[in-house]
């Protein structure tokens, strides 16, 4: 049986939330972003490892997350973090590979260490619905709003249908092999997710049902709303 092994890309500057410091290191409710992030993927006992990317320049992790020892053991810390964040990615999971801490038919979640609210119920749909999925799988949601194309002068050119289009989530899981050849195989600068590389190689990977709570913190007012939600969370 394949291991499950998850993937964090923290390289990121932060550059459209502008706290001053990379917004993975920004703290809500006396931890930071990233530790959060990194609770909720080793709370999942299915996942063995959680293997986090940071710029080689990073001058915040080692104070930014304090994990106790039990969890803290099962997290490796590469300083491998690329240009953009398929770069991050892919030196991340050519290290593991390269270590021997990932084999080519473990499954590798990557996750965006953005994404500090995943809700456990999404994660076990992603781990039961495309942990034995040959293409793996992401977890996304259906288009809510209707959308426009803006044309010249951001008038509005047309409506576009919003019928059978998802928001892609992470975290997205595929098989190490897969997702090493996919990346291999492909031009960094027009992507965006890893989804996007695997169907580049012809493979379909499968929606499964994400959650609204599972937004990426990227602009400033992200931050009221994961206030919020972690503290409705406590509330409970
Ligand atoms: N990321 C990464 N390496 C990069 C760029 C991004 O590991 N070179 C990571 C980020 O740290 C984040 C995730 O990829 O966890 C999603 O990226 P995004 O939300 O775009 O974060 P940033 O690139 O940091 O933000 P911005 O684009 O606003 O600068
Ligand atoms: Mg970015």
């Amino acid at each position: 049986m394949s291991r499950y092994l998850a993937l964090v890309p923290a390289a990121g500057v932060g550059s459209r939330f502008g706290a001053g410091r990379p917004k993975q290191y920004v703290e809500i409710d006396g931890r930071s972003v990233l530790e959060h992030t990194l609770r909720r993927l080793l709370a999942e006992p299915q996942i063995e490892r959680v293997a986090v990317v940071v710029s080689p320049q990073d001058g915040y992790y080692a104070q930014a997350v304090r994990l106790p020892e039990n969890l803290a053991a099962r997290v490796t810390w590469l300083r491998c973090g690329g240009e953009s964040r398929a770069d991050s990615v892919f030196n991340g999971l050519n290290a593991l590979l390269a270590q021997g801490l990932a084999r080519p038919d473990d499954c590798i979640l990557v996750h965006d260490a953005a994404r500090c609210c995943l809700p456990r119920s999404a994660l076990r749909r992603l781990l039961d619905q495309a942990g034995g999925h040959p293409a793996g799988g992401i977890l996304a949601l259906p288009v809510a709003d209707t959308l426009k194309r803006a044309g010249a002068g951001s008038a509005i050119a047309a409506t576009v249908s919003r019928k059978g289009l998802w928001q892609a989530q992470t975290p997205q899981l595929f098989r190490a092999d897969l997702l090493q050849r996919a990346l291999s195989h492909t031009d960094f600068a027009d992507i965006t997710d890893e989804a996007s590389a695997v169907e580049r190689l012809g493979v379909q990977p499968l929606l499964v049902a994400g959650d609204s709570r599972n937004l990426k913190m990227t602009l400033p007012q992200d931050e009221y709303i994961v206030r919020l939600l972690l503290a409705a969370e406590q509330a409970t």
